[in-house]
């Protein structure tokens, strides 16, 4: 690789996830298959997204901040033919998989990776960078404020910043399912939505203010709506098997016994009752994007 993964500073006392919470899971190989399955069903919203985006010309510089397995590295790398990205993120898990995954695409000479916390005070560099992206990583900063600062700091004059977030896990199943437990999934959501509260509470926030509190100017805003059919696509089934099965790990000690035996037989992959077999399955989710120039 000729841009070998660059250590930040201090990056020892950082190789645990640094707050895990009910979305991480505590589990890097688990969030890891979520984030890859996401990023593969979600592929042509993401790519409206990278299209919509305010840019006066095209960047050469980009930093994916909490770049996770590369979803947005992969869409902007495809998008800015010219770009080269900096993928920033804490686990070290997730920075090896996305240099393998740039590595197999013959990526590996438009990428670098960073272990950093970007809960310190202090990041480490990261150039300067025309265009700064952060897709659901926001709302995991311990001070989003603070965060939202030095992104500022870091771009270049002039520079963009695109911050995509959520609201929260994608649903699947029709409200009736599954026969014995109608509801079920929207149970599950009410049992991590109480534990999202507490551990990432700035998840679903109003970013704009944030973002101007910065001292960004905001110059667009926009919701994606996600509504793809299981028909649609051939991981679906499998997508909503990896999100339930960490949604479980969350919700398991806050549901009625009942419902957690329902959950377990949906995630039974095995067995007749599997999520995955299931024909009436749909992706329904949001992505909310601000973009914000320096
Ligand atoms: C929900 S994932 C999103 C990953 C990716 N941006 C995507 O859209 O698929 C959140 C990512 O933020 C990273 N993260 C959370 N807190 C962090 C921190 N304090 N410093 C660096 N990365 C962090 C996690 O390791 C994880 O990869």
């Amino acid at each position: 690789m000729s841009h070998p993964h660059t250590p930040a500073h201090g990056h020892a006392e950082h190789q645990q996830h640094p707050h895990p919470h009910p979305h991480s899971g505590g589990d890097d190989a688990e969030q890891a298959e979520v984030l890859d399955l996401d990023a593969e069903v979600l592929a042509g919203h993401l790519a409206a997204i990278t299209d919509w985006l305010p840019l006066d010309a095209e960047p050469q510089q980009i930093v994916d901040l909490g770049a996770g397995t590369g979803a947005g590295t992969f869409a902007l790398l495809r998008r800015f033919p010219a770009a080269r990205v900096t993928a920033v993120d804490a686990s070290p898990g997730h920075l090896l998989r996305l240099r393998e995954k740039a590595a197999a695409l013959g990526l590996d000479d438009r990428i670098s990776t960073v272990q950093a916390d970007l809960d310190a005070a202090d990041w480490p560099d990261l150039g300067t960078p025309d265009l700064v992206w952060a897709s659901a990583s926001m709302h995991h900063m311990a001070d989003p404020g603070r965060a939202l600062v030095q992104v500022r700091e870091l771009l270049r004059g002039g520079g963009l910043f695109a911050l995509v977030e959520l609201a929260g896990f994608p649903r699947f199943l029709p409200a009736d399912a599954p026969a014995d437990r109608p509801g079920l999934e929207e149970r599950c959501h009410a049992a991590t939505d109480r534990l999202h509260a507490e551990h990432v509470p700035h998840r679903g926030a109003d970013w704009g203010p944030l973002l101007t509190a910065a001292g960004l100017t905001v110059t667009g805003e926009r919701t994606v709506e996600v509504d793809i059919d299981a028909t649609e696509h051939p991981s679906v089934g499998r997508y909503a098997l990896a999100t339930l099965r960490r949604i479980r790990t969350a919700a398991a000690e806050h549901l009625d016994p009942a419902d957690l035996a329902a959950l377990d037989r949906l995630l039974d992959a095995d067995g007749p009752g599997s999520v995955a077999l299931r024909e009436d399955l749909a992706v329904r989710t949001q992505r909310q994007v601000w973009a914000a120039h320096r």
